[in-house]
């Protein structure tokens, strides 16, 4: 049975709209209809397309012919070698220009999807339905896809945007609390940078029950659509976005090297927020009791991570390779107070290791 129709909140990313709420996947289901499209795919992997697939096609039965794609889960998927067995696959089945690929999935496969899809025949349509809190708050708004190359993450990749992108928030029942805190780390972000009530919000919300996160996860994704409208090519405004994410690269690509462990991009997105907070209060630009606030905050949701000070050359040798930073200096996006921040700080590699100290000295208590 069809479950009944209810509508859905549609906002508005810039190039496409973000549909939200119990009615986005009826909302999906009518856009299909609309696209008249000539063949349906739904691209997955194999957690998404056992946990998701089965509601999606209870909610939007015009996709219940489609073919689905599966991919392996994980970040390897995100490579040229999937790219071109999944064109030969189009190919083979004779897929033309109004062909349409449904993405069905975390941040890993709204990427991949949306470069096959932006490259094949010189783009064909595609739809993004994300799966994991990263996706849905951050990775599939804004038409940013592209894959890894030689363990460089992301370095080739388009601009092609969705005709939609669909949330349903219910699709988190099943995903693990380590993944699902890695997207509150870019939900907090979203609040510091730009919404103070968001952010307050998200430190007393229960962030495991679903009926909770629900508005914020709405609160998020609305502003990371108003960000990429404003700034669709990343020109200026879009950089706020970066916050947390220069020096938290740099720690991301150490954790791959260290024997420790590898983190998920929004642990290390959470340490480089704390780092950055501290340094946006050395620039004269917050409080350091916001720093201090803030810092407190994400030691209570994510697992310290020892960072050893002989490392700190290498964190920043990491950081000067990310395709971001200008030689010499760092540009970061920092705080101007909770809730407002300001782009292109120039910062260099002393600051940088003072901040690492800094946080090196918070986890040891
Ligand atoms: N294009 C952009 O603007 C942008 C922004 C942020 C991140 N990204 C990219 O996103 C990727 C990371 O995305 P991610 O964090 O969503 O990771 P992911 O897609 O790898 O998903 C994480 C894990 O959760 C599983 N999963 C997904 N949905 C599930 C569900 N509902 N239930 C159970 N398991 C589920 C996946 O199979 C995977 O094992 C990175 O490649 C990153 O570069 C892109
Ligand atoms: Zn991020």
């Amino acid at each position: 049975m069809v479950p009944k129709r209810v509508e859905a909140i549609v906002m508005d990313a810039g190039r496409h709209p973000v549909a939200l709420g119990a009615g986005a996947l009826h909302a999906l289901d009518q856009d299909v209809k609309e696209a008249e499209a000539t063949a349906h795919f739904i691209l997955g992997d194999e957690n998404t397309l056992r946990h998701c697939l089965p509601e999606l096609l209870a909610h939007a039965p015009r996709l219940r012919e489609a073919e689905t794609i599966g991919v392996p889960s994980g970040e390897a998927s995100k490579g040229l070698a999937v790219c071109q067995d999944i064109w030969q696959h189009l190919t083979a089945r004779a897929a033309d220009r109004e062909a349409l690929l449904i993405c069905l999935g975390g941040g890993v496969v709204t990427d991949l999807g949306g470069f096959i899809a932006g490259a094949y025949k010189r783009g064909i349509r595609c739809m993004h339905v994300p799966t994991t809190l990263m996706g849905m708050v951050d990775a599939s708004i804004g038409g940013k896809a592209g894959i890894d190359l030689g363990g460089v993450k992301n370095v080739v990749g388009v601009f092609h945007d969705p005709l939609g992108v669909y949330v349903h928030v219910p699709f988190l029942k099943s995903l693990g609390k380590r993944e699902l805190l890695n997207g509150v780390a870019e939900m907090i972000k979203h609040g510091l940078v730009r919404d103070a009530s968001h952010y307050e919000a998200l430190r007393e919300a229960p962030l495991h029950d679903l009926a909770a996160l629900t508005p914020l996860v709405a609160r998020s994704a609305a502003i990371k659509a108003e960000v990429v409208a404003a700034d669709p090519r990343e020109g200026g405004m879009r950089k706020l976005l970066n916050f947390g994410h220069t020096i938290g690269h740099g720690i991301e690509a150490y954790s791959w090297e260290s024997p420790q462990r590898a983190l998920l991009h929004g642990e290390a997105v959470a340490m480089g927020m704390i780092c950055e907070a501290w340094l946006s209060w050395r620039q004269g630009l917050l409080p350091r009791e916001d720093s201090d606030r803030i810092a407190a905050h994400l030691l209570s949701l994510y697992k310290p991570f020892a960072l050893q000070g002989d490392e700190d050359h290498r964190i920043i040798e990491l950081m000067r390779n990310d395709k971001k930073n200008s030689a010499g200096q760092f540009r970061f996006a920092l705080l101007t107070g909770i809730g407002s921040a300001q782009v292109d700080a120039a910062i260099n590699a002393a600051q940088v290791k003072e901040a690492l100290d800094h946080y090196r000295l918070l986890v040891r208590g």
